[in-house]
């Protein structure tokens, strides 16, 4: 149980912790209530984590939140979601910025509603000189969107002559990658139950 952990009991403490959200809409149907209801007591548990690896000084914590593939899910769903990541932020960044969290987003983020995209601009702007811990938050991202982004990138530069594709290496493409601007994951967690990344 995470209120049981004592840091003195800690040993090792993964410098940057990657979690992919998932379970939400199975854990509400376990309780027979609807899959938004999973998604709203969801927000608890992250606040939760969120506060216990700040004091456990883990540097990163990113948490993987809505995919792209999730942009398959129904309009209802996914328009319910938005506004919960919006209500969640503005009531979350007061508190974040007073313990000296970084917010920081990846993934489309244009492709977000106009509202969201704001509320993010503004946390990230409001929590961009903290120094304490940096928490990530994917929306709208996808591991193999961020691959293709990034070949897409750099085959635009080599097309416009401003780098020779000799040049493209393990770094080079790092550059170009979202997730590359974040070292190296520690520790994954895939909550939910499934075991897939
Ligand atoms: C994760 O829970 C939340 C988001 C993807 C936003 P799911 O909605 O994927 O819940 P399950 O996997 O259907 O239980
Ligand atoms: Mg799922």
């Amino acid at each position: 149980m995470v209120a049981s952990v004592k840091k003195e009991s800690v040993v090792t403490v993964p410098g940057h912790l990657a979690v992919i959200m998932d379970g939400n809409g199975r854990w509400a149907r376990r309780k027979a209530l609807p899959r938004q209801a999973g998604h709203r007591a969801g927000i608890k548990p992250v606040r939760a984590m969120v506060e216990h690896c700040a004091k456990l000084g883990v540097k990163h914590l990113t948490l993987f939140t809505f995919s792209s593939e999730n942009w398959k899910r129904p309009g209802e769903e996914i328009r319910l979601l938005m506004a919960l990541f919006v209500e969640a932020l503005n009531s979350e960044v007061d508190e974040l910025d007073q313990n000296g969290i970084k917010l920081t987003f990846m993934g489309e983020i244009d492709r977000l509603h106009p509202t969201l995209q704001e509320t993010i601009r503004v946390a990230e702007a409001r929590t961009r000189n903290n120094g304490g811990m940096e928490l990530t938050l994917a929306v709208a991202y996808g591991g193999r969107g961020d691959l293709v982004s990034a070949a897409r990138r750099l085959a635009r530069e080599v097309a416009a002559g401003m780098i020779d594709p000799e040049e493209i290496d393990e770094a080079r493409y790092a550059e170009a990658l979202q997730m590359a601007k974040l070292p190296d994951v520690d520790l994954l967690i895939r909550t939910g139950g499934e075991r897939r990344i």
